[in-house]
């Protein structure tokens, strides 16, 4: 018998990426085969976001398209999961009558159980319990296919931090950490199928191990996953700044496998929003910790989230906020209009921002930044970097497409590297998304100094 069609369209952050190949898995040992085409598929699974309203919309237009799919084809199943499926839950089914089921962020492992009942009954189905430090994880198939280079790893589940504007902690559930022994393991099976680049996923990575009693701590996964052999860069998101902790710090420093970048949502500049947004930091503070970790690691790549119009910001807020990013100079910025999510704390908030405001500072603040991610990207002209190889570049198929350390998309021409080569370009020209390398054999000396941990070092000294 032939495999039958997955159709599987993901919303939202790294997570979700991950959750999705997770339930790929589940899917794969009921004979279902990716496909592309939405137009074909036997089961299409939104795995959606509800973060911020926009996300959310996404999902909504994206089910209205597939009506159509349904109504040529009978026996097609739409499921929807993630976030949004969980925020929803059952009103999922009754708003729309095309979708077959809806699971919850910590149910993935009754998808079998709910295929099951829609082949033999047809009986649509919402699996949405959230209830306890459950890890959804837990003994679920995992058969990764090999040809990939990175690679996402939840470490945790979930938040407790209840940032006031914040719709996770409702629809991920309190925090959970992953016994080490399986994540480990699975990088180790990563490794061996030619994974070069882990990237350690959860909502606030530094408070992993905490409810666990004798579990590792952050720092400690870190030193665990260096010790992998195959991997050859690790990475972490996303950390917040009230708990980043001294060793953390330190670790980019020393572990030579971690990589030269740090994503350290700061949100606002202004004390009085961080203080209504129930961050648990001032921007003091957060300065603090980046020239800390600027000690710690000189060339660290630094980037953030922050969010303009939030209940009560005032201009003076908003200025704060871009003296903040005038003051730090991150290397790049992702910055949204503040909106409601049910059930957080900030919906109910008064003096709500007027949504033309919130245009106006969102366009002034993202112009602002477009100079210093420039400016900050420019400073790597010349320079030589270690690229990890993802394989042809998009734009011009005859150059190969790789990242930096510091997580920098690095174009480049020259004869084709195999996926997961690790190569030393020169940095030719900086643009606001990416960098054009040289080609790598006509521009290096062996002896060329390429820069690593954030430090030009010797090649040949290295103590890898
Ligand atoms: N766990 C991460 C981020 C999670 S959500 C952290 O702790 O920072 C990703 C980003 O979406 C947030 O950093 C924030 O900038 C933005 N965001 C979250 N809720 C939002 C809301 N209600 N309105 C606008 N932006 C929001
Ligand atoms: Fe949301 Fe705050 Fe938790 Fe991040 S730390 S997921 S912003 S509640
Ligand atoms: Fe969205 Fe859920 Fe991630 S709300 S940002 S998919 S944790």
């Amino acid at each position: 018998m032939g495999h039958k069609k997955l159709y599987l369209k993901t919303f939202g952050c790294q997570m979700n990426v991950y959750d999705s190949e997770r339930i790929s898995h589940v899917l794969a040992a009921r004979n279902y085969r990716l496909v592309v085409n939405p137009s074909e598929a036997d089961l299409i699974f939104l795995n959606t976001c509800s973060v911020r309203e926009k996300p959310e919309q996404k999902v909504y237009s994206a089910l209205g398209r597939y009506r159509a799919f349904k109504k040529k084809n009978s026996k097609l199943i739409i499921g929807v999961g993630g976030c949004l499926a969980q925020q929803e839950g059952e009103g999922f089914l009754k708003r729309f009558p095309h979708v077959d089921f809806v699971i919850g962020t910590k149910e993935f492992k009754r998808i079998d159980e709910i295929l099951d009942d829609l082949e033999d009954s047809g009986k649509r189905s919402a699996a949405t319990h959230l209830n306890g430090r459950v890890d959804p994880y837990a003994s679920l198939p995992f058969s990764p296919s090999p040809s990939k280079v990175a690679a996402f790893v939840s470490i945790m589940q979930g938040c407790d931090n209840f940032c006031s504007y914040c719709i996770v902690p409702f629809v991920r559930g309190r925090e959970v950490s992953r016994p080490s022994q399986e994540v480990l393991e699975e990088i180790r099976v990563l490794a061996a199928k030619g994974v070069k680049e882990v990237t350690l996923l959860g909502q606030n990575v530094n408070s992993y191990g905490k409810t666990k009693p004798g579990e590792l701590d952050f720092a400690g996964m870190l030193k665990a996953v260096q010790e992998i052999a195959g991997i050859e860069r690790i990475r972490f998101t996303t950390s917040h700044p009230k708990d980043l902790s001294r060793p953390l710090i330190e670790a980019f420093g020393r572990l030579p496998k971690l990589c030269e970048h740090i994503h350290l949502p700061v949100q606002s500049g202004s004390d009085r929003i961080l203080k209504r947004m129930n961050r648990g930091y001032s921007g003091e503070e957060y300065l603090k910790k980046i020239s800390r970790l600027r000690q710690s690691c000189p060339r660290i790549r630094i980037t953030t989230d922050m969010i303009v119009g939030f209940p009560a910001e005032e201009e003076e807020d908003f200025r704060a906020s871009l003296e903040m990013i005038e003051e730090i100079q991150f290397d790049d910025l992702f910055s949204f209009k503040y909106s409601d999510r049910p059930g957080t704390q900030a919906t109910h908030f008064p003096e709500k921002v007027m949504e033309e405001v919130s245009q106006r500072r969102l366009t002034e603040l993202q112009t602002l930044q477009r100079k210093i991610t420039l400016k900050r990207n420019k400073a790597w002209e010349r320079e030589k970097v270690e690229v990890l190889v993802e394989g042809r570049s998009k734009a011009r198929a005859e150059d190969n497409m790789g990242r930096t350390r510091a997580n920098h998309i690095v174009n480049f021409p020259g004869k084709p590297f195999a996926a997961g080569s690790l190569v030393t370009v020169k940095i030719q020209k900086a643009y606001a998304h990416s960098l054009r390398g040289e080609s790598p054999q006509d521009s290096l000396p062996e002896d060329g100094n390429i820069v690593k941990r954030g430090k030009s070092v010797s090649r040949g000294k290295e103590n890898l």
